[in-house]
């Protein structure tokens, strides 16, 4: 399963401000779109372009867009919500899902309450958004059921994961691309990402 782990210095120093357990709620939720976009950014680094012609003001011009697949983008709530928008603004003819997913704080077992995809995901890539991937159960579970609606080439979007995530995404899904900004060091017994960001869905709504 290919993983890459986005090092460029803008999304180092974002990322730093965003574990920063001194950043506001408005200005972590700026920062997790930002972040979204330029791992967006890299995930739609494979898409196919088609040559075209446009014209400017002064004569007709070789020009490129985007051809082949459409594509999908789906949000785990609540905390992949914080990430959509931004990416959006990237892509604004993509369809938007939403997969309801709660982690059970006994079990960390993902708990599914909600679920809503595009009808059509098999002719769509599809993007899975979800800032935070510790065990993986969430995110395995999102693409498994973006799977059963028919996606075939489906990329996951976080903003910071563990290897024990990284090692279950690869195990039950390996055809999957994986993009974050970094790849920290462990789970700490309540499921927690060390170092982390805290919880990301109470960072953003301020919830906690
Ligand atoms: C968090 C996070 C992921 C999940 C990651 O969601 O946003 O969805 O946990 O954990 P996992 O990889 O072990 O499954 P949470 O359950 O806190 O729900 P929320 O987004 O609604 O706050």
């Amino acid at each position: 399963m290919p993983l890459t782990i986005v090092d460029h210095p803008l999304v180092q120093h974002k990322l730093g401000l965003l574990r920063d357990r001194d950043t506001t709620t408005r200005d972590f939720r700026l920062l997790a779109g930002e972040l979204a976009a330029f791992l967006c950014y890299e995930a739609t680094r494979g898409l196919e372009l088609e040559p075209t012609e446009v014209r400017t003001p002064l004569e007709v011009a070789p020009a490129h867009r985007v051809s082949g697949k459409k594509l999908g983008v789906v949000a785990v709530l609540r905390a992949g919500v914080g990430m959509l928008d931004a990416v959006l603004d990237l892509i604004p003819v993509a369809r938007v899902g939403f997969v309801g997913l709660y982690r059970d704080e006994q079990t960390l077992m993902p708990v599914e309450y909600y679920c809503k995809l595009p009808g059509d995901l098999a002719e769509r890539d599809v993007i899975v958004l979800d800032p935070m991937l510790a065990t993986g159960g969430s995110a395995s579970a999102a693409i498994r059921l973006c799977k059963e609606q028919g996606a075939r080439r489906v990329t996951m979007v976080a903003l910071v994961a563990v290897p024990v995530g990284v090692a279950r995404l690869a195990a039950d899904h390996p055809d999957v691309e994986v993009v974050v900004a970094a790849l920290d060091r462990e789970l700490n017994d309540q499921g927690f990402i060390l170092p982390g960001l805290g919880d990301a869905g109470d960072r953003l709504y301020g919830t906690r």
